[in-house]
């Protein structure tokens, strides 16, 4: 399979993903982290695109699938990190799906209201975050995590009879019971109501658990603060507050680069290859480069990774190796 683009820290490919990743070797890459098309959110302009297929059932399959073949792609100490939006059930019809639209009603919003066909009556939200985990659930993936993604600048929606969409599902995965998964890279400052967020070392400096590169190799003892909490700062926990940020060369969601961060310090092994089977404007490859792991992309549009190739790409090349 020849490469669209290939370079030490990244190689892209062009094509549909389940196609490409049928191609590619068994147990090849170490952490998949991924954002596919939501369900009815977005038209890519692209035929053989996902995410409008007929219904939420023929989604869930077609995600079955894709993360089917992600899985034999994997590494048997790999994870996969999924991040997935929901929709609502609406009356029906595509009229408001042409290229490069995005569906009426979903303009304003990450989580939005599906146009097309649906068993349920309209208003229901659709559940596809959990109905997409289970048939990965029923193919073998083990789900480790259920991580409530809190977009602290979430756009306001102008619903009066149901609460704003202000969180999406990221779920991860293992492909065995044991994995590769460092929490020492994702710890954060421990908060007491009696104790400032921040932590000693062993030398009596004080630092922030924000301010250490994942990997570091500073010494710090367990405990160390004497309150019993880990000197390296606690557990993140399933609820992540954490701002999308949008990218203005791409005219769809992006992936938030925070989001990607802890996904890949902890997921990823250092110098490790990570996948992005959807991989757009290619957020992860610039955040798994800047982490120092290499990165394969795969996109239907070469639009989207040409844009990648330009800027966040070619920033994140010239990063590859600075961080630990
Ligand atoms: C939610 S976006 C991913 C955004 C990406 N995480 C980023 O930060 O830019 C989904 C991507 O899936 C791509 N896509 C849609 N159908 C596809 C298919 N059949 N195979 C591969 N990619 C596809 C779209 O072109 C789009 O770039």
């Amino acid at each position: 399979m020849k490469p669209y683009y290939s370079d030490d820290s990244v190689t892209l490919h062009h094509g549909d993903a389940l196609d490409v990743l049928r191609a590619m070797a068994s147990g090849s890459v170490n952490c998949v982290v991924t954002s596919p098309p939501y369900y009815g959110l977005r038209d890519y302009g692209e035929p053989g695109q996902y995410g409008l297929e007929e219904t939420p059932a023929a989604y869930v399959e077609r995600m079955r699938d894709v993360f089917s073949e992600v899985r034999r792609v994997l590494a048997d100490d790999g994870t996969l990190w999924l991040n997935i939006g929901d929709s609502y059930a609406s009356t029906g019809g595509t009229s408001g799906v042409g290229p490069d639209a995005v569906v009426a009603q979903t303009r304003r919003q990450d989580t939005g209201r599906t146009r097309l066909a649906s068993t349920l009556p309209p208003k229901n939200l659709l559940g596809i975050p959990w109905r997409v985990a289970f048939a990965l659930q029923d193919d073998g993936w083990i789900l480790r995590n259920r991580i409530v993604w809190h977009k602290t600048n979430a756009m306001p929606e102008s619903v009066t009879d149901r609460l704003s969409s202000r969180s999406e599902e990221l779920f991860l995965f293992a492909k065995a019971q044991r994995y590769w998964f460092d929490l020492d890279a994702i710890r954060e400052p421990a908060v007491t109501a009696d104790r400032p967020a921040t932590l000693k070392t062993r030398g009596g400096s004080e630092w922030s658990a924000k301010a250490v590169k994942p990997g570091s190799t500073q010494q710090r003892t367990p405990g160390a603060d004497g309150l019993g909490h880990h000197a390296l700062g606690r557990n993140p926990g399933d609820v992540w507050l954490i701002p999308t940020a949008p990218f203005s060369g791409a005219h769809f969601a992006v992936m938030s680069p925070g989001l990607a961060r802890r996904c890949i310090a902890a997921g990823g092994r250092p110098g490790g290859i990570v996948l992005d089977p959807f991989a757009g404007s290619c957020t992860t490859g610039m955040v798994a480069n800047q982490l120092g792991r290499r990165f394969v992309g795969i996109d239907l549009s070469a639009k989207y990774l040409d844009l990648a190739l330009r800027t966040r790409l070619a920033q994140g090349v010239l990063m590859f190796g600075d961080a630990a």
